[in-house]
């Protein structure tokens, strides 16, 4: 059986919670009494602002959804079994948002049966909320969006990030970068996954690889090009979420500079 919700219903009332949630980390943006924690390695870090807004994100999915399961980056996996599956970041690019840099985001999907079937990226100091439904297309503020169309790898600018265990790892897209670098206009490293994904979504960027992404990261940004009418590839199965988001033709050209690599 298919879901019964209104999708765009859930929209709305999302579009008021990010609005309150972004307020809130606007006003403590790179200020110096943020608290500062690692967690999975040294330059992996969360501050109270991220476990707050997260808060926030949860008591909304309990009070409207309290069936709902939720997979929440900083408080893991909800009890609940349910179809329904909410997938969240409260916060994504937090190295940013520590150093006062205006790129990080809000990033929230939903997944009915495993497949996602909303996505919303917001970003709150740029004013860009990002949101997707499945089948009925991908808006950056109510307005439809779209892939960039080129074809040309050469004339193509891309995203990327790099793990938090880059130290630790060897697969740590250093290679990929070295690379790509020369087959491309340029390369971007913004900090925000979602934000990434949702700039491929509305054609800024040609394209974007990234490994070793949760699933909170990349849900909603997945989503995102898929319904602005792109493709997103997997890449590799040994670091957890490893995708390739751009065009057709584009996703194509970069795994051909990538797939020969280890
Ligand atoms: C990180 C950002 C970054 C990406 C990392 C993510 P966080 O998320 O999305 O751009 O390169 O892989 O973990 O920790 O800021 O939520
Ligand atoms: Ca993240
Ligand atoms: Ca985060």
């Amino acid at each position: 059986m298919d879901h019964t919700i209104d999708l765009f219903g859930v929209i709305d009332r999302l579009k008021q919670l990010v609005a309150e949630i972004g307020k809130f980390q606007q006003e403590n943006l790179g200020s110096a009494k943020l608290a500062l924690a690692v967690k999975s390695t040294a330059i992996d870090i969360v501050t109270e602002i991220d476990k707050k807004s997260e808060a926030k994100l949860i008591a909304f999915v309990k009070e409207y959804y309290p069936a709902h399961a939720i997979l929440a980056e900083e408080s893991g996996r909800s009890a609940a079994q349910s179809d329904y599956l909410w997938i969240i970041d409260p916060l994504d690019g937090t190295t940013n948002y520590a150093q006062g840099l205006p790129i990080f985001s809000v990033s929230i999907a939903l997944a009915y049966r495993g497949q996602t079937i909303l996505g919303l990226v917001y970003a709150p100091v740029l004013a860009e909320l990002y949101y997707a439904v499945r089948g009925q297309g991908a808006f950056l503020n109510d307005r439809p969006i779209h892939v960039a169309a080129k074809t040309n790898l050469l004339d193509s600018v891309l995203a990327t990030g790099f793990p938090y265990d880059v130290a630790e790892h060897p697969v740590n897209n250093i290679d990929y970068f070295t690379r790509l670098l020369p087959k491309t206009r340029a390369i971007r490293r913004f900090g925000s996954a979602a934000y990434d994904l949702a700039s491929v979504a509305c054609g800024r960027f040609d394209g974007y690889w990234e490994l070793n992404l949760s699933p909170w990261d990349a849900a909603a940004g997945i989503l995102l090009v898929e319904e602005a009418g792109g493709t997103v590839q997997p890449f590799r199965q040994d670091r957890k979420v490893s995708i390739i988001a751009g065009n057709n033709t584009i996703v194509g050209q970069i795994y051909n500079e990538i797939k020969t690599l280890q």
